[in-house]
């Protein structure tokens, strides 16, 4: 997922805000919201410093930009341990791998982001490695060749992936535990902001703040970046504090709409509406009536649409519902779901 697009409400991270870490929280009590996921982190933390050994495998899956990359370093960081970060696709041959494992110490996290887009045969390699803490390796080749086997300390792997149905069965299975984050809950996305807002000195009262949070599609990534562009906005024209008619009139500028979605968002629901009657229409079709990639849409548009029940997936392809119509300020075809008699 590396086509960076200019949204505003890509919850895709930007070039420039991969780098900027000063608001990722680094310990799991600073983390705000997900509370079911911080409980459970929370005893598999305790349980393995008790026991004085490295924590258990674990898989993050959801959307962009709700915090599995965030969670990894927490969790390296809670055990007191190094953290290696790689990702799927930078990982291309058996070679790379073994060559990653064999420079882990003890207890080390390795964090495998797109954790869906490893190879076969580095997979292969890796489950092993994770389930004996071993890596087999092959020496010679033809009828001389020797398999031997490597002895690797005990550590961790941590995954993230925003398609858990294209992570392998047998690479599931070697995970102890798996969490699928959600979107924020308005009030987790308004403290989110607060937290950010001091850190940011930037000046605002809570409804301003409530404002944005309504229009972050309940990410932390879109939270952050939306604050930042509402604090300019308010630098420039509003003395610098964000109270809500200043936080609308900036988002309404931006062409984020109360409910946080952007012109793609509405290009998608408007093409499967207009020209599909609705749908059901094949993701494809969609991705060509929008002239953007199936992918994307897949991963970055369609989820909080679903989330909205503004668009359904279904065997014969997307829906548009009522609800989308309605917020579009558009008319609900009429269609003929049972057959007329007369
Ligand atoms: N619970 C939270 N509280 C405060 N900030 C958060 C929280 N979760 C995430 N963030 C912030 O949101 C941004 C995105 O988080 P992160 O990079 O962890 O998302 P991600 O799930 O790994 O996304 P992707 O799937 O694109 O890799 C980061 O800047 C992080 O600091
Ligand atoms: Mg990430």
């Amino acid at each position: 997922m590396s086509n960076e697009t200019d949204r505003l409400v890509d919850p895709q991270p930007k070039t420039e805000e991969r780098l900027d870490t000063t608001l990722r929280p680094r310990l799991l009590s600073e983390l705000i919201g997900q509370e079911r996921i911080k409980e459970n982190l929370a005893i598999l933390i305790e349980a393995s410093l008790q026991r004085g050994e490295a924590l258990d495998h674990v898989l993050f899956y959801g959307p962009p930009g709700l915090g599995k990359t965030t969670l990894a370093h927490i969790l390296a960081n809670e055990m007191g341990v190094n953290i290696k970060v790689t990702a799927g696709p930078a990982i291309e041959r058996q070679g790379d791998l073994a060559a990653i494992l064999t420079n882990l110490n003890p207890g080390d996290v390795l964090f495998i982001d797109e954790i869906h887009r490893l190879g076969k045969a580095v997979e292969e390699v890796l489950y092993p490695a994770m389930e004996d803490f071993a890596l087999d390796i092959v020496i010679g080749k033809g009828p001389s060749a020797r398999a031997i086997r490597l002895k690797l300390p005990r550590f961790t792997v941590i995954g993230a992936t925003t398609r858990l149905a294209l992570v392998t069965a047998p690479l599931r299975a070697r995970f102890g535990a798996t969490y699928r984050l959600d979107y924020y809950e308005p009030e987790a996305m308004q403290q989110i902001l607060t937290r950010a807002a001091e850190m940011l000195s930037a000046e605002a009262d809570e409804q301003g703040l409530a404002e944005i949070s309504l229009r972050t599609r309940g990410t932390p990534r879109v939270a952050l970046r939306l604050l930042r562009r509402v604090r300019d906005y308010a630098q420039v024209r509003a003395e610098s504090i964000i109270t809500k008619p200043v936080a609308e009139e900036a988002l309404d500028l931006l062409d984020v709409d109360d409910l946080g979605l952007d012109e793609m968002d509405r290009r998608v629901l408007r093409a499967i509406i207009e020209k599909y009657n609705c749908g059901p229409v094949g993701l494809n079709t969609v991705a060509a009536s929008v002239s953007e990639e199936a992918d994307t849409i897949m991963d970055v548009v369609e989820p909080y649409l679903m989330q909205l029940g503004f668009l359904e997936r279904s065997s014969q392809g997307r829906i548009a519902t009522a609800a989308a119509c309605a917020h579009l300020g558009l008319d609900y075809p009429q269609k003929p779901d049972s057959p007329k008699l007369f």
